[in-house]
């Protein structure tokens, strides 16, 4: 789930490092990171240039060239691998016109799910939280024609919205939309597995229970992947936070980054490099412990 800088910008945000944006990560002039070093593992790393004196006029300059670099690059990513058709612009349209919230995932997002389908030879697909449709696209998109994707979504109203969009990318013959809360339906799908691939993308709190289910329904080289489990940083910070929704992140990523039957990794892809994927391969199976 990327929030997407809509209500900024007016316009595709993936593209949109606003104004607003670098001010929203601009540090305060007593941020560790303004002086240009951070701790990590108790060793000090440079990151900026540091800024001796009142400088600010200068550091607000270079973070606006930063900022206009990234949005630069991240456009140029996205029109190079990752541009999106009629039938995808469509789905955003189609959530935006039902009163859906844009937090479908970017188009480089999609892009590399179809990637990591391709590399583990994805025939089933399973993705949990549909939304209006958009990542069940690139998903789908990733299948050979007799391969089968299965959507789970709680909404009723977002499901119908989600098939139109699949009937639009005509992806209905390889793509299903299950509606009911995904942990009720995922028992449902034990003589449908393995799948090679499952995303994970919708309440953030069953997070650990999908996890659970995806491990049930893999087999070793499924891929598994989760979306907003970095989110600002605050899953990965050692600091207690009563936010459910982080909890349960910070839970998620402590468990794969040490589970043994998973070799994973999360990658800060999205929102400035704020937000990004956890991906795992699964090496050992629950069927095979
Ligand atoms: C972030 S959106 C999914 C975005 C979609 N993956 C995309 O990128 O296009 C999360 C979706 O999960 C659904 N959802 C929330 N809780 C759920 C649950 N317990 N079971 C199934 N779906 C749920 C929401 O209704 C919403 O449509």
């Amino acid at each position: 789930m990327t929030a997407r800088l809509v209500a900024e910008t007016g316009s595709a945000p993936y593209n949109a490092y606003t104004q607003a944006s670098v001010q929203r990560n601009a540090p305060s002039p007593n941020d560790a990171a303004m002086t240009g070093a951070f701790q990590r593992n108790g060793a000090t790393c440079m990151t900026s240039p540091s800024y001796p004196g009142d400088n600010s006029a200068k550091q607000l300059d270079d973070l606006r060239a930063n900022a206009q670099q990234r949005t630069e690059i991240d456009a140029a990513l996205i029109d190079l691998f990752a541009p999106e058709d009629d039938a995808l612009k469509a789905a955003i349209a189609a959530g935006q016109d039902a009163n859906m919230p844009p937090i479908q995932i970017s188009p480089l997002d999609g892009r590399l799910l179809q990637v990591l389908a391709a590399a583990c030879g994805a025939r089933k697909i399973l993705d949990i939280g549909t939304l209006a449709g958009y990542s069940s696209i690139w998903l789908a998109r990733a299948l050979p024609a007799d391969g089968k994707l299965i959507s789970l979504e709680m909404s009723e109203k977002h499901a119908a919205v989600a098939r139109a969009s699949l009937a639009r990318a005509d992806m209905s013959d390889r793509a299903e939309v299950r509606v009911g809360p995904a942990i009720e339906s995922l028992p449902g799908l034990t003589d449908e597995a393995p799948f090679d691939l499952i995303f994970i993308d919708a309440d953030k709190t069953g997070y650990l229970a999908y996890l659970d289910w995806a491990m049930k329904l893999s087999r070793p080289g499924s891929i598994i992947v989760a979306d907003n489990c970095i989110r600002g940083g605050k899953p990965l910070r050692a600091t207690t936070d009563d936010d459910p929704d982080t909890q349960a992140l910070g839970n998620y990523d402590r468990l794969v980054a040490s589970d043994a039957r998973l070799v994973s990794v999360a990658l800060p892809i999205d929102n400035d490099g704020t937000d990004g994927f956890a991906i795992s391969v699964v090496v050992t199976s629950a069927k095979n412990e």
